[in-house]
């Protein structure tokens, strides 16, 4: 039996309802691998400016440093848009993200067969896309100082250390490695110097990983080239802002914004969180989608508890599910059978019972 510390921030809006559907499936997965998963409950983002004046506190941040892997719902809701900066539920993010030191952003979108329809691209143009954005998450222009404002300009610095640059593209190559060998380095370098110094590190750390094929390619026309034709991509590697900007396209072609994860991670600490905001026009209705949390579970199983195989197993039940017909509201169809969060999260639990029967006949068979 292998035992993990996690700590849970459900946040705001549909963040508490989708970590409730995703809890039941991850410790299904954990009775069936062995794994025990010692949880404890913290408040993010609103809530916690709601309780505690602040989106983050100290102590929250330090049960995250303490555990071994971080499960985050979403943050954010109207009622906080007009608080000063530090006080906003994004700077709960930020302040996770640099404390933690979690440079990168891993954000796949790929294309479900039973959703293909979902996409606003043509069927010819997305079917079977499958691209892994590897975003800077800790440096580039959402940290760099001097930054400020006063009545009459506003400013923000771009810059990138080799440092940073390398340990990122290092993650990129990898994970090529493990898909389909092919990294595209995405930047502004006609234009920006840290773009141009980004670009010859990607390609000096390239050197190491002769197997993988390297791309530049400019941001704008990467921009393009996604929504004309994403199959081509494999693994993205781009810096904090273009990566921002690029994973909400590859994540919209998809058609499915609700059923993506996402894995943010450092040297000791990692931190998981579907792709999707807090939603609050449909939050306390128990309808959004807890495939995004629950895939971010999979993700979670994959890196930090390396158990390739239960994620695996679980991306299998969230197919299966899928491809029997049901179906949350926002990826619904006229012939869908429309079930609610916390039915899709039973039906997952249900998928996975049933495959850990089929291999247990399997083996008995073969004994
Ligand atoms: C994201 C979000 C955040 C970002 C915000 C909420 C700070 O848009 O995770 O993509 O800009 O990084
Ligand atoms: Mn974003």
């Amino acid at each position: 039996m292998k035992t993990f510390r996690l700590t849970l921030l459900p946040g705001d809006g549909i963040g508490p309802k989708v970590m409730d559907a995703a809890l039941p499936v991850m410790s299904e997965l954990g009775n069936r691998y062995d794994v025990e998963c010692e949880l404890n409950t913290e408040l993010i983002g609103g809530s916690s400016y709601e309780e505690h004046g602040v989106p983050v506190t100290h102590d929250t941040l330090q049960v995250c440093k303490e555990s071994d892997a971080v499960l985050l719902g979403a943050i954010g809701g109207p009622q906080w848009e007009n608080l000063p900066h530090e006080k906003k539920p994004e700077a709960a993010l930020l302040k996770l993200r640099d404390s933690l030191g979690l440079y990168s952003n891993l954000r796949p979108a790929k294309v479900y067969g039973a959703l293909v329809e979902a996409s606003p691209l043509k069927r010819g143009v997305v079917a079977g896309t499958d691209v892994m954005v590897v975003r800077e998450l800790t440096g580039g222009i959402y940290f760099g100082s001097p930054r400020g404002m006063d009545e009459e300009r506003g400013w923000n610095t771009l810059a990138y250390s080799r440092p940073e640059v390398e340990r990122i593209a290092r993650i990129a190559f990898e994970l090529a490695h493990k898909r389909r060998n092919s990294v595209t380095s995405v930047h502004k370098a006609n234009v920006l110097e840290s773009s141009q110094f980004w670009k010859d590190v990607v390609h000096e750390v390239h050197r190491d990983y002769p197997e993988v094929s390297l791309n530049d390619m400019y941001v704008d026309n990467a921009a393009m080239q996604l929504v004309s034709d994403p199959g081509q991509f494999d693994v993205i590697l781009t810096q904090n802002m273009f990566g921002d900007i690029l994973s909400d396209i590859t994540a919209t072609i998809s058609g499915s914004l609700g059923m993506l994860p996402s894995a943010s991670v450092g040297d000791r600490h990692a931190l998981y969180e579907p792709v999707h905001g807090s939603a609050p026009d449909i939050a306390g209705q128990n309808s959004a989608n807890p495939i995004g949390m629950v895939n971010s579970v999979a993700m979670m199983f994959a890196y930090s508890f390396h158990m390739k195989e239960a994620a695996e197993e679980l991306e299998t039940a969230i197919e299966e599910t899928l491809a029997a017909g049901y179906a949350t509201a926002d990826i619904a169809s006229s012939n869908s059978n429309l079930v609610s969060t916390s039915e899709m999260g039973e039906l997952i639990v249900k998928s996975l019972r049933r495959s850990d029967e089929t291999s247990k006949t399997k083996t008995s068979m073969e004994q």
